[in-house]
Order: structure tokens, then C-alpha cells, then sequence
């Protein structure tokens, strides 16, 4: 199970971290990875000033737009993130 968190945080949710998280809701299905994946939002992951900040295992990606999520479940579906 690989675990992504969205950054929520004011100044995630200013550049657009809810549009980010329905981007993974509307995706994980599409790639099958539903029970690969385990989506969450968290609070300020401390990159404030870099947009959109996502983790994803252990991971950091910020500046994440809603077109950048295909390119990372893709990774993930491609093993890219095994964990346990
Ligand atoms: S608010 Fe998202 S990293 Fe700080």
C-alpha cells in the first residue's frame, strides 16, 4: 500500500489542493489502484512557497498540478513505490 498525502494546508488549499484531490479520486479508479493506494490529506508538509505539495510513499513532489497526478499514479502502478 502505497500512501499519498495532499497537503492541505492554507497555502496548498490557496493553489489548489482541493482540485488535486479530486484528480486522485477520479484517477485512482481509472488505474485500478484502489486497494494499492491509500489517499489522505495532511496538514502542512513545510514547502509552503512551493505550490501543491504532495507525498507520495516517502516522497515529497510539490508545484503538483492536476495534470501531474496521471504521471505519478503511472509510477505508482508501475512499481515504482513498492512498500508494504
Ligand atoms: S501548506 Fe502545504 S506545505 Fe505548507
Amino acid at each position: 500500500m502505497v500512501e499519498i498525502t495532499v497537503c492541505v494546508g492554507s497555502s496548498c488549499h490557496l493553489k489548489g489542493a482541493y482540485e488535486v484531490i479530486k484528480e486522485f479520486e477520479r484517477l485512482i479508479p481509472f488505474y485500478g489502484l484502489e486497494n494499492s493506494v491509500e489517499l489522505k490529506a495532511g496538514f502542512c508538509l513545510g514547502r509552503c512557497t512551493e505550490g501543491v505539495t504532495v507525498k507520495v510513499g516517502d516522497r515529497y513532489f510539490t508545484s503538483v498540478a492536476p495534470k501531474d497526478v496521471a504521471g505519478l499514479l503511472e509510477a505508482v502502478k508501475n512499481g515504482n513505490w513498492k512498500e508494504d
